[in-house]
């Protein structure tokens, strides 16, 4: 089958959309079951409309039984994996550990919560997801509910960058704020409305890791300009200008620097509050350097001893 990848988005383009590819565990849970499945860990009621039909449109094109269907809706499917590990290797080279306390912003089917959930001490994750489909597909299909009772992540289901928080230990502040490809897909009007609110959520430890589309990415010649755009474009892509990236974040008191983290289609930046810019550079200067060519090489003679060449 043809996948097209639009960013970090595929969209399988040959359908396989019989009636059998809608099998039923592949429908989005209705929000009231998710709700009585999961409402413990809900930190908002669940609203219907937050439900992203174009992630159902391009689910049903997908094999049933297939996990490319919620897979799919975040990313290449094949670099499912990789990319989790590489979201949660940056993090613990930029000092996560077990008594960190992670949002993960635009969590979608739980990538990176796959790895993060099981590794935190209970209560400490937090994700903001607008799609109930993509996450409950994540719940279902990735993370499983013995998890969530053991380690109680909690979901705050919105597209207003709005954190968990009517629970006892929520409304707080993180140790770690990660948005992957979040912001690869916003005008800057956008921006400036998660800066501002997760700002609130911010303190003089807290690193933010963030990608964007950035000159030198592939893409970025043929996207649209952040600076031209408004709202959430999805599944293409906006591209910023990093001098704009910068100002946008002064004027939310955030320093910005360029992580040397690898990323195939964007780049990493990190976010921390003003007086505490030295952290981010602490980050960037402490990371690994790969030569990502070894790891290609590698990673191909893996394949080749696997087939049995
Ligand atoms: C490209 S996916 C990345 C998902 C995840 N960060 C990962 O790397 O697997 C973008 C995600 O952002 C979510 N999203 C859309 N609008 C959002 C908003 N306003 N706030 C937070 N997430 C949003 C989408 O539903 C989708 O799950």
């Amino acid at each position: 089958m043809a996948v097209r990848c639009l960013s970090d988005v595929c969209v399988q383009r040959e359908a396989a959309a019989s009636s059998a590819a809608a099998a039923s565990w592949q429908q989005p849970l209705a929000a009231e079951s998710f709700q009585r499945r999961y409402g413990m860990l809900l930190a908002q009621p669940v609203d219907n409309h937050t439900q992203s039909t174009a992630w159902i449109r391009e689910a049903t094109k997908h094999a049933p039984g297939s996990p490319a269907h919620h897979r799919a809706y975040v990313a290449p499917p094949a670099s499912y994996g990789e990319m989790g590990a590489s979201m949660f290797s940056l993090l613990y080279f930029a000092g996560f550990n077990t008594a960190s306390r992670l949002l993960d912003v635009g969590c979608g089917s739980l990538r990176l919560g796959r790895l993060a959930i099981p590794f935190l001490d209970s209560t400490n994750y937090h994700c903001i997801e607008p799609s109930l489909s993509a996450l409950a597909a994540g719940v279902q299909h990735e993370v499983g509910h013995d998890l969530l009772r053991l380690k109680w992540p909690a979901f705050a289901l919105n597209a207003d960058f709005q954190p968990p928080r009517d629970r006892q230990t929520y409304g707080e502040t993180y140790d770690y704020i990660i948005a992957q490809s979040i912001f690869s897909h916003v005008g800057e009007d956008l921006l400036r409305l998660a800066l501002g609110r997760l700002r609130q959520h911010m303190t003089s430890r807290t690193v933010f890791l963030a990608t964007a589309i950035l000159p030198g990415d592939p893409s970025w010649g043929e996207l649209a300009k952040a600076e031209e755009y408004s709202g959430w474009l999805y599944p293409a892509c906006t591209g910023f200008d990093p001098r704009r990236l910068e100002t946008i974040a002064s004027e939310h008191d955030l320093a910005f620097v360029v992580l040397p983290w690898p990323h195939e289609r964007q780049t990493w930046f990190a976010l921390c509050v003003r007086e505490a810019d030295a952290l981010c550079r602490r980050v960037a200067d402490g990371l690994p350097r790969f030569d990502e060519k070894r790891i290609l090489n590698v990673q191909v003679a893996l394949t080749h001893l696997a087939r049995g060449a």
